[in-house]
């Protein structure tokens, strides 16, 4: 799949681009059926919510051929390329099953800021394909993002710490028990303020599509999503690219592979037959 000219400089200019009914329906239900047998597996790769529910299952395309082979797919990993210009590596897979009636919520971030600070990743040229697996609407918790915020860069997340230092912020939960449910805490995050003022001038938008959309978006652009309290399931495949010029330095002690792929293999775009991959 090639994207137009329109659609490169509408990412550009925004930091996403949303591109409907890549995969077909009939797909997407396919890769939610995979799903299910994929984050049954009880691993460290596995992430569970405090309802016990499973938030997020990372690189299933380590041990299933479906999501393997979908990480290659033309229909992704050529526009990716097209939006990194030039050759790219998987650097990060995941699912996030956003379960109906208890999902839980992504705060305010940005994703660089994580594999700059923790992997060592020089430069923001990395992007993200979220592929919607179900139907994504304002009520099953869409990501909601701020067109341009890409702009500025990597926001000193040090400077933009919540109000309340650690320790206070500990103190108020032990006042009773039930406090310590209620957080889904990111470890980088961005501050309220910032996200009013960049709201406030730039306003958000909400990724909604039918199931076998791709929202393309930027390792800097701000985003975040609510919980899902409706009674349908919101479960993404996001793959998160690499330019291939752009791998981590050296670093202490590294995050495992199933995090972040230090050194890649530059992705060779695949056409996808569903049915093959399922039949055999
Ligand atoms: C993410 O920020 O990586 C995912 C957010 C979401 O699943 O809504
Ligand atoms: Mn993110």
């Amino acid at each position: 799949m090639k994207l137009t000219n329109e659609q490169v400089a509408f990412y550009h200019e925004n930091g996403y681009l949303l591109v409907k009914n890549v995969f077909t329906a009939d797909e997407a239900n396919l890769m939610c059926s995979e799903m299910e047998s994929v984050i049954a597996e009880d691993c460290p790769r596995r992430i569970l919510e405090k309802s016990g529910s499973v938030r997020s299952f990372f690189a299933p395309h380590f041990t299933n051929e479906l999501f393997d082979l979908v990480s290659r797919d033309e229909r992704v990993a050529a526009p990716t390329a097209q939006l990194l210009d030039g050759e790219v590596y998987l650097y990060q897979g995941k699912l996030n099953t956003k379960a109906a009636m208890c999902g839980d919520w992504w705060e305010w971030h940005q994703d660089y800021t994580y594999w700059k600070q923790d992997d060592g990743m020089p430069r923001p040229d990395v992007l993200t394909a979220m592929i919607f697996l179900n139907d994504v609407t304002e009520f099953n918790g869409p990501m909601l993002l701020i067109p341009g915020s890409h702009k500025t860069g990597t926001v000193d997340n040090e400077a933009h710490q919540a109000e309340l230092s650690d320790e206070e912020y500990a103190k108020y939960l032990q006042k009773a028990e039930y406090m310590t449910s209620l957080t889904a805490d990111l470890k980088y995050k961005l501050n309220q303020q910032t996200i009013r003022n960049w709201a406030t001038s730039n306003g958000l938008v909400s990724a909604t599509g039918p199931a076998g959309s791709v929202l393309f978006f930027h390792g800097n652009v701000f985003h975040a999503s609510s919980n899902n309290l409706s009674p349908w399931p919101r479960h993404t495949y996001l793959l998160t690219y690499n330019h291939t010029g752009n791998e981590p330095l050296e670093i202490e002690h590294p995050r495992p592979e199933f995090l972040a792929v230090r050194k890649g293999v530059a992705i060779k775009p695949v056409k996808v037959n569903f049915d093959a991959v399922l039949t055999t």
